[in-house]
């Protein structure tokens, strides 16, 4: 599976864990930054890594910010994405299951990379159901 992630100065440690982490899942990982904890602006990088999934360089992305908040609603503007903001492995089961997410965002400041590694091994482990699921994906545009 290729990787992309990214994050601001908040999510900016967490990232680093888990970008060297990602590797001993088997997966192929880029990192689009922050690369310091120096203060920037979410949507750039957010942005940054919603594009490169959309355009289907990547099969997922992973932004970290301090809530997760803002980079999930950046991501979530692209046509083709479907972001979904994950603090605990139960969440991070369903986001695959029952959403078929291509991009997850996780809370920096308020989760452990304990956590962080949870939530994205329950993600990876688990199929998208489809049949209901796939209709109601069906009608999140507009
Ligand atoms: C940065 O202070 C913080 O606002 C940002 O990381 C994020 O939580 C925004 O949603």
């Amino acid at each position: 599976m290729k990787i992309a992630i990214g994050s601001d100065h908040a999510g900016f440690p967490l990232k680093q864990k888990v970008a060297a982490w990602l590797p001993s899942t088997g997966a192929e990982v880029k990192d689009f930054g922050a690369y310091s904890e120096e203060s920037v602006d979410y949507p750039d990088f957010a942005h940054a890594v919603a594009s490169e999934v959309e355009k289907g360089n990547f099969d997922l992305g992973i932004l970290i910010c301090g809530t997760g908040l803002g980079v999930d609603m950046t991501a979530n503007k692209h046509q083709g994405i479907r972001s979904a903001l994950c603090w605990n492995k139960e969440i991070g089961k369903l986001a695959k299951s029952h959403n078929n997410a291509n991009v997850i965002c996780l809370p920096g400041r308020f989760i452990s990379f304990d956590t962080a590694k949870e939530i994205l091994e329950a993600f990876f482990n688990t199929e998208f159901e489809g049949g209901r699921h796939q209709r109601r994906i069906n009608k999140i545009s507009c």
